[in-house]
């Protein structure tokens, strides 16, 4: 009995299965190319991270060696992206970490890993949202326009704050434009890149004349732990760039292109944030650096007001396209689950006419603007943390299981040096993982114990996989 159980739990999903899958009817519309997938990248990962959190990670814990943070997390994220660049051109099926651990690790982690995979996508989506009605309320205060109390934030968070109106409106604008189609929100994130991008060059152009080498000493004041603190922190920084692999079955080549707009995301956004960060800190004294826009701020610190203007317009067109990308992540993750029948139908059904999983996209873009509404944006960003760095520590232990259980599969892209590659992501994202406040393991750990209810209850005998063993 014991026995049939652990099999059920163990079983895995045939990759020849899996790519028969994607051909069907019910199937995606396959129209981006590298660059598309390089700027989706981009548009996933530069936002909140480098816009916001950066102040935090230096004033409270790194201090100016925040720059050795984003290295570090920079690393742990360039081991992960290796291994997520094999299994995103060798398994181009939509879902992400979930289908490769299926294929790897067995259903019951892959179950583990899609569960995860909703505190990355679902909760960044609100946490972002969160970050975008800030900015956007500073810009209107700008123009003497105050929003309502009631308005104006989660409740609590303000005097008089009952729910946080425009981050659900531009949860729900978000979700209106990602639900009409794949090519059109692909071709709005590849202009909102664009200005992400040439803000943060002026960023860099106008404030590296005013870096003063003193403000880097002492360049450790919270000693290594403070600059480990930092590197848990500004991780959500670098969030996104496996999100570029959810999108795998919509990609017209996608075992040239998948590793392609996965390691160049990277690669261009950690040039980015060592610079920033370098600047940043050179240009104000770390301890004045804990507000909400410290990239404006450090502008606005040295006098170049209009800059700081143009900078908040683009941090808030910027922090968009990472609500867009992941938005689109979690519902290519649902997808893949409904497909295996661990979630109800619902999640899989392609619309007819827009070929997007549209009522998939609604119920989740409605969830992302209930929980941006109601929630303060504090207490959801650690967790969004914990929760990829788990996915990425199980991806790594699941490309080294493949090389021994599938050797023959073609693979376009390999990890050099398996295992001592995937090894090195796995300990890097745990090292970062253990710097999170004990509060934030509970929540994850509620999450799990949550989602091995769901699993036990309706999973385990919906799984398409496990109905079709059962039938031969
Ligand atoms: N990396 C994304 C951001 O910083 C999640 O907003």
């Amino acid at each position: 009995m014991e026995i049939i159980a652990i099999n059920r739990l163990l079983r895995k999903k045939p990759i020849e299965q899996l790519l028969a899958e994607t051909q069907g009817t019910d199937c995606l519309k396959k129209t981006l190319g590298a660059l598309d997938l390089t700027m989706l990248g981009i548009g996933a990962i530069v936002g909140t991270g480098i816009f916001v959190l950066t102040g935090v990670a230096a004033a409270r814990y790194a201090g100016p060696g925040l720059v050795l943070s984003f290295i570090i997390s920079g690393i742990a994220c360039a081991f992960a992206a290796l291994v997520y660049a094999e299994f995103s051109s060798s398994i181009p099926v939509a879902g992400s970490a979930y289908t490769y651990s299926y294929v790897s690790l067995g259903e019951f982690m892959a179950w583990v890993i899609g569960w995860d995979l909703m505190l990355e996508y679902l909760l960044a989506a609100s946490t972002v949202a969160i970050g975008w009605s800030g900015y956007f309320q500073m810009l209107l205060n700008g123009f003497g326009i105050y929003l309502p109390p009631w308005a104006s934030g989660a409740f609590g968070s303000a005097p008089g704050a009952l729910f946080n109106l425009p981050a659900v409106a531009i949860a729900l604008l978000i979700t209106l434009l990602l639900s009409l189609g794949v090519k059109e929100a692909a071709r709005f994130n590849n202009i909102i890149v664009f200005v992400k991008l040439a803000v943060i060059v002026l960023f860099i152009i106008v404030a590296s004349r005013y870096v003063k080498p003193a403000n880097w000493t002492p360049f450790l004041p919270f000693g290594f732990k403070g600059v480990m603190g930092g590197a848990a922190i500004v991780f959500f920084a670098y969030i996104g760039f496996d999100a570029v692999s959810t999108a795998a079955e919509e990609v017209i080549n996608p075992k040239r292109d998948m590793p392609i707009g996965i390691i160049a995301s990277l690669v261009v956004c950690t040039i980015l944030y060592i610079i920033v960060s370098l600047i940043l800190t050179g240009v104000v004294p770390y301890q004045l650096l804990d507000v909400a826009a410290p990239v404006a701020f450090a502008l606005h610190y040295i006098n170049q007001d209009w800059a700081a203007g143009i900078i908040s317009v683009g941090a808030m067109g910027g922090i968009t396209t990472v609500l867009l990308v992941m938005l689109y992540g979690q519902t290519r993750v649902f997808f893949a689950m409904s497909r295996d029948g661990l979630l109800p139908k619902v999640f899989s059904h392609v619309h007819p006419k827009y070929k997007t999983p549209f009522l998939s996209t609604w119920i989740t873009g409605i969830i992302v603007a209930i929980i941006a509404g109601i929630t303060p944006i504090n207490t959801v960003a650690e967790l969004v943390n914990i929760g990829t760095l788990s996915a990425f520590v199980f991806v790594s232990i699941g490309v080294i299981v493949l090389r021994k259980t599938q050797p023959d599969l073609p693979r376009s892209f390999r990890v050099p040096w398996v295992p001592l590659v995937p090894i090195l992501a796995a300990l890097f994202c745990i090292i970062l993982m253990v710097q999170l406040p004990l509060i934030t393991w509970i929540r994850f750990g509620v999450w799990l114990v949550i989602g091995l209810f769901i699993y036990s209850f309706y999973g385990i005998n919906h799984s398409v996989l496990g109905k079709s063993l059962k039938k031969s």
